[in-house]
């Protein structure tokens, strides 16, 4: 019971790697809202999770503003923030649209600045500091070759995961993020989808290939991400402050 008696924020916890987030909280005593775009399957998770869930659409500045208030209703206070939701999106350099990157870096840097930015204005108010947890990515530590938007905004989610840290944490708010690899799930079959049309590859072969070269020796689980998730969230994190840890069976080494 680690977080005993703390309240939490996930962004995108509907499903995926921030539904496996929501669950481990509460497993660890917490009270948790999800707060996510898809909000039929976010009530529907939560409910069996038994947390609770408000809409949220990260590309909208004043819907980020209504579901940190709606939260903050229901939790009473938000003592940790995990901004995981996401979009992934990949095409050839020479194929990006504007429609594309505008959607990408207005979910994942914008949606996550500003998200951070509300909750961390409330945990100013509140005065008895807390923990944000920025997701971001393998693809935020280098480029790929298709990948060339969605590995900027994790790049950059890194980066803004160091500036806020170093800015709040006066204010008592630890900030650090978690680089996932692949982790299996309905993310990478969209993923996947992606890659069987750019290189012409079948159904189900990318993730084969993929899985196949992480050196633990499989694809990540939402569940393999829950251990540092909590462990950042907990007292034990106070001195850690605008790291990203690697958590991905060994693709990444830094
Ligand atoms: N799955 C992987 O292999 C992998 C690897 C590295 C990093 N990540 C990162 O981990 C996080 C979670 O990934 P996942 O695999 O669970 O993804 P997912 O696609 O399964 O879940 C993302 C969630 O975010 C929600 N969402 C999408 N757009 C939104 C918006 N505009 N506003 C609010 N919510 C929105 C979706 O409804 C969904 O519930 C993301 O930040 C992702 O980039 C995933």
């Amino acid at each position: 019971m680690q977080l005993l008696g703390k309240t939490a924020l996930i962004t995108g916890g509907a499903r995926g790697i921030g539904a496996a987030f929501a669950a481990a909280y509460i497993r660890e005593g917490a009270k948790v809202v999800i707060a996510d775009l898809d909000i039929d399957r976010a009530t529907a998770t939560a409910r069996d999770l038994g947390a609770q869930a408000v809409a949220l659409d990260l590309a909208d500045l004043s819907s980020i503003t209504a579901a940190v208030e709606n939260a903050v209703q229901a939790l009473g206070q938000i003592d940790i923030l995990i901004n995981n939701a996401a979009v992934f999106t990949a095409a050839p350099v020479i194929q990006i649209t504007e429609a594309d990157y505008t959607r990408a870096f207005d979910i994942n840097v914008k949606g996550t600045l500003f998200t951070l930015q509300a909750v961390a204005r409330h945990m100013i108010a509140h005065g008895q500091g807390g923990k944000i947890i920025n997701i971001a990515s393998q693809a935020g530590r280098r480029g790929e070759a298709l990948v060339a938007v969605y590995c900027a905004t994790k790049a950059a989610v890194i980066s803004l995961t160091q500036s806020a840290a170093l800015d709040l944490i006066k204010h008592g708010i630890n900030v650090n993020a978690i680089s996932p690899g692949v982790v299996d799930g309905e993310h990478w079959d969209g993923v996947d989808a992606y890659f069987a049309k750019y290189e012409n590859k079948a159904p189900g072969q990318k993730k084969a290939e993929v899985g196949a070269g992480v050196p633990f020796g499989r694809m990540g689980r939402a569940e393999d991400l829950t251990g540092m998730a909590v462990f950042l969230a907990s007292d034990a994190a106070q001195y850690i402050l605008g790291q990203t840890y690697n958590v991905d069976g060994g693709q990444w080494m830094s």
